[in-house]
């Protein structure tokens, strides 16, 4: 029997910090960059705890959505053994980017931020 909690379709981590290594180790994380006016979005996973990241067990995509809308998306291999990726945008503030990475065993994780 797995140790892995009873997942939602769609995990929505609001407070990185309060929770679990289980959910650290799954949640994308969003950071932001201003490089000549324009943002630069990054999302890296197993931020604060590593992600395995095996040919068994490995994150088969990121995607980063604007409002709602995908903007962005990454498909993964096993030997993106610890994913980062960035992609530089004109969005308005205000703008909530969402980012959602897809581990094969462990379903949808997701993290917001607000420009
Ligand atoms: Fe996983």
């Amino acid at each position: 029997m797995s140790d892995a909690p009873i997942l939602a379709p769609m995990n929505l981590v609001t407070d990185l910090d309060a929770a679990g290594d289980f959910e650290k180790k799954h949640t994308p994380h969003i950071g932001l960059e201003t490089i000549e006016s324009k943002t630069r979005i990054w999302v890296k996973t197993g931020h604060h705890v590593p992600h395995p990241n095996t040919p068994d067990h490995y994150f088969q995509w990121i995607e980063v959505l604007a409002d709602g809308n995908a903007i962005a998306r990454f498909d993964l291999s096993p030997v993106a053994t610890e994913p980062h990726v960035c992609v530089h945008v004109d969005l308005p503030s205000g703008t909530v980017v969402r980012a959602v990475a897809y581990c094969n065993l462990h379903g949808l994780w997701a993290a917001e931020l607000t420009l």
